[in-house]
């Protein structure tokens, strides 16, 4: 194992054999595995931590994925959504308490128009905010207005990279088409996020790192990793789930082969393992996205069980995260934390 990970930590390259033995080794907290990922992100991206305040705005969605919480056939959910005002409010407020980025999250929710979200980005653009969108499949023309509003960032997961399994448990939808999202919003000139969902039903070691693979491949500029946590309002409610040892596997292993890109502690990480999100900050993640939302919105934005923070207020979820990264020797970046691509000759 301790050669494979010298050769990772010094050629960022590795096969998927080599992935999938790394990630069937029982490699504790603090392990090898992790040392090389942390010492990996300690190089290129440095021991500042980017903060990025998230809105959780609207909990509607017209996609029904047989793993998420909003899915249309979910008639438990309690939905709501912001106005375009409450939006643009929090983003203010974030901006006061020193965030330089902002996230706006949705189910895919065809009430925002072009022309809401365009007001929504441009009002939002003028508290020296980089805004990241994370609502789901749109077309070209829609991300291209978005991006013309202001938005710099855009997140969607390609949550498998098994076009079988993404078939079977998101109907309706189309890999391929969420292939071209990927494509469309690099080409429009986003920073541009992607990820997976660790412990899918069905879901293989093989499959993991073929995400991996993926990511590399594609270049990406962020990546999410979430272990996948069973919603009882959903039809994956018996389901085993994904654990936070094998997520943070496959996270660490991506900060080894994509060395510069940014790297979120994931809020699902730390509904697994109470001190998730500091044990990933130290195995190769650089970044926290601590709920901005206000008032009781945050318990009904409910895609998983158990969901951290839902009773707390953006103050205290900004202080508590400054003290536990502060724990660690770590700093909170000041500013807007864009990927500084390392050139591949310095490989
Ligand atoms: N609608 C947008 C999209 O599809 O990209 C953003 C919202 S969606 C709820 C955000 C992410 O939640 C998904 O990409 C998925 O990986 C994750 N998610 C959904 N259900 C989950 C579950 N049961 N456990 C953990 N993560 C889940
Ligand atoms: Fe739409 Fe999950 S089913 S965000």
């Amino acid at each position: 194992m301790e050669k494979l990970l010298k050769k990772a930590e010094e050629t960022h390259e590795l096969t998927k054999e080599e992935i999938v033995s790394l990630l069937e080794f029982p490699f504790t907290f603090n392990s090898s595995l992790f040392i090389h990922s942390d010492r990996v992100r300690k190089k290129y991206v440095g021991d500042e931590v980017h903060l990025r305040g998230l809105i959780e705005f609207s909990n509607y969605c017209k996609q029904n994925c047989l793993y998420c919480g909003f899915r249309r056939d979910n008639k438990n959910a309690t939905r709501y959504r912001l106005t375009e005002e409450q939006i643009i409010g929090f983003a203010k407020d974030a901006a006061e308490q020193g965030y330089k980025t902002v996230v706006l999250q949705s189910g895919e929710d065809p009430y925002y128009t072009i022309d809401k979200m365009k007001h929504i980005i441009s009002e939002i653009k003028k508290f020296d905010l980089a805004i990241t969108l994370s609502i789901g499949e749109k077309t070209f023309e829609e991300y291209e207005a978005y991006k013309d509003a202001g938005a710099n960032r855009f997140l969607i997961r390609i949550e498998t990279t098994d076009k079988h399994l993404y078939t079977k448990l998101d109907p309706d939808m189309d890999w391929q088409n969420r292939l071209k999202c990927l494509d469309n919003l690099r080409e429009l000139g986003y920073e541009v996020g992607t990820g997976c969902l660790v412990g899918l039903p069905e879901q293989t070691l093989d499959s993991l790192a073929e995400d991996i693979l993926f990511f590399k491949k594609i270049n990406a500029d962020m990546i999410g990793i979430g272990p996948f946590i069973p919603n009882a309002n959903t039809p994956l409610k018996d389901a085993l789930g994904g654990t936070f040892e094998l997520a943070l596997k496959v996270m660490a292993i991506t900060r080894l082969l994509l060395p510069d890109i940014n790297i979120p502690a994931t809020t699902a990480m730390e509904t697994l393992n109470p001190n998730g999100r500091l044990i990933a900050l130290q195995s190769g993640a650089n970044v926290v996205m601590p709920n901005v939302t206000q008032g009781d919105y945050r318990k009904f934005y409910e895609i998983y069980p158990g969901k951290i923070c839902v009773n707390d207020t953006p103050t205290k979820c900004r202080g508590c995260i400054t003290n536990k990264i502060k724990s660690i020797n770590r700093s909170i970046s000041t500013d807007y934390g864009f990927r500084r691509k390392i050139s591949k000759n310095c490989f």
